[in-house]
């Protein structure tokens, strides 16, 4: 087992490894005195382990409810939002008790916002069940439901209490799942670090879970506990969203997120390339890994209409889009860029 500390305006430890979900119990009883626990999952993650995190709650002493919805980003919504609250409030779960959600990304924004909500914020402990959720959704506190107007419009920053990543869970990942978390994987490699860059190059797809998940959660730390509220450096962590968000907004939510990033972050480096920011040799490279994936590195969607999304977009801020643009592998700057001048990014992105 790895261990990562995180330390922003709550001190939590991020565990890695195998078999982590039968210690649950154990490590939330360390947390709480509290008496009631709340897992909350999707309608395909609860089958495959809510009976083994219920297990371990009620051997430590806890009694347990649940909460389930039905799998998929359309659930992240308003409504099941309030029915997770009231189902916290009709059980009278109390500040001493705790939400523990057990799924992917879908799951731990949904919760974490519900946890953060309800009663003035009660424990939350994540246990993150792609590797999208792993590297990226469950640590750093950042919570959110999709409004009708856009995808996480309302949220709040909340810290959990614990991660417990127990990589044995990732085995049952479909393989397109799977394949999403590797995008931002890469994406790690991309803006911050050149070794995991080249192990991602040696490996592919069959690299050491425990050892990639910890380290890029490690980079996750160290960005989180210089700009938590995402003033500053933390928006690195959008590399190829602007475009990425484009993509899936025009294919109506038909690509996933991992999918449209990947595809993103293609367009930027081959943008930066021409532009002279980023050399042929790094930017060949980039294109080269996320190719050997699987993962895409173009679009069928036109310039404008990925223009008109990134206009929408909530990272824009006035006139001003920041666009995330490589430098090279391990360094990635960020460019306020006047938004008339984003089309002509993408044009030469395509
Ligand atoms: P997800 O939670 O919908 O999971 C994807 C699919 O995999 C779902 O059908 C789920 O049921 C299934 N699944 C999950 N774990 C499984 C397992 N172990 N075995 C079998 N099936 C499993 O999606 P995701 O890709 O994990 O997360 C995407 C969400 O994360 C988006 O809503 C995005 O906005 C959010 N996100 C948040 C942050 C953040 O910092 N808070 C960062 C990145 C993405
Ligand atoms: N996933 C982006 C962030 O945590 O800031």
């Amino acid at each position: 087992m790895k261990t990562v500390v995180v330390n922003a305006s709550k001190e939590y430890a991020v565990h890695i490894g195998p078999g982590l979900l039968s210690g649950l119990g154990e490590a939330a009883a360390a947390l709480t005195g509290g008496e009631t626990v709340c897992i909350v999952s999707d309608s395909r993650v609860f089958p495959l382990y809510g009976a083994a995190a219920r297990r371990s709650l009620e051997q430590a002493g806890f009694s347990v409810i649940h909460y389930t919805f039905p799998a998929g980003e359309s659930s992240k919504n308003g409504s099941v939002f309030l029915e997770l609250l009231n189902h916290l409030a009709e059980n009278r779960l109390t500040r001493r008790d705790l939400v523990v959600a057990l799924g992917g990304g879908v799951t731990g924004d949904l919760s974490g916002f519900a946890a953060a909500c309800y009663l003035r914020g009660i424990r939350l402990i994540q246990i993150p069940t792609t590797l999208l959720a792993a590297v990226d959704s469950s640590v750093g506190g950042k919570t959110a439901i999709d409004l009708p107007a856009g995808k996480n419009l309302a949220g709040a920053f909340y810290q959990p209490s614990l991660v417990l990543c127990d990589t044995d869970t990732l085995a049952t990942l479909p393989p397109q799942v799977f394949l999403d978390g590797c995008g931002e994987v890469i994406k790690y490699g991309i803006l911050y670090d050149p070794q995991l860059f080249s192990l991602l190059e040696k490996t592919g797809a069959s690299f050491d879970l425990e050892q990639v998940i910890a380290r890029c959660v490690e980079l996750k730390r160290n960005v989180v506990m210089e700009d938590e509220f995402d003033t500053g450096a933390r928006m690195k962590l959008n590399l190829g969203h602007t475009i990425g968000h484009g993509i899936e907004a025009a294919s109506s939510f038909s690509v996933s997120h991992g999918m449209a990033v990947a595809a993103g972050i293609a367009m930027i480096t081959r943008a930066a390339m021409k532009r002279g920011i980023c050399p042929a040799s790094d930017g060949a490279r980039i294109l080269d890994l996320l190719t050997r994936f699987g993962l895409p590195i173009d679009t069928k969607y036109p310039a404008e209409t990925l223009y008109s999304y990134a206009l929408s977009d909530k990272k824009r801020s006035g006139g001003t889009v920041n666009l995330i643009v490589p430098r090279r592998i391990g360094c990635c700057a960020i460019l306020p860029t006047p938004v008339e001048q984003v089309q002509s990014w993408i044009q030469e992105g395509l």
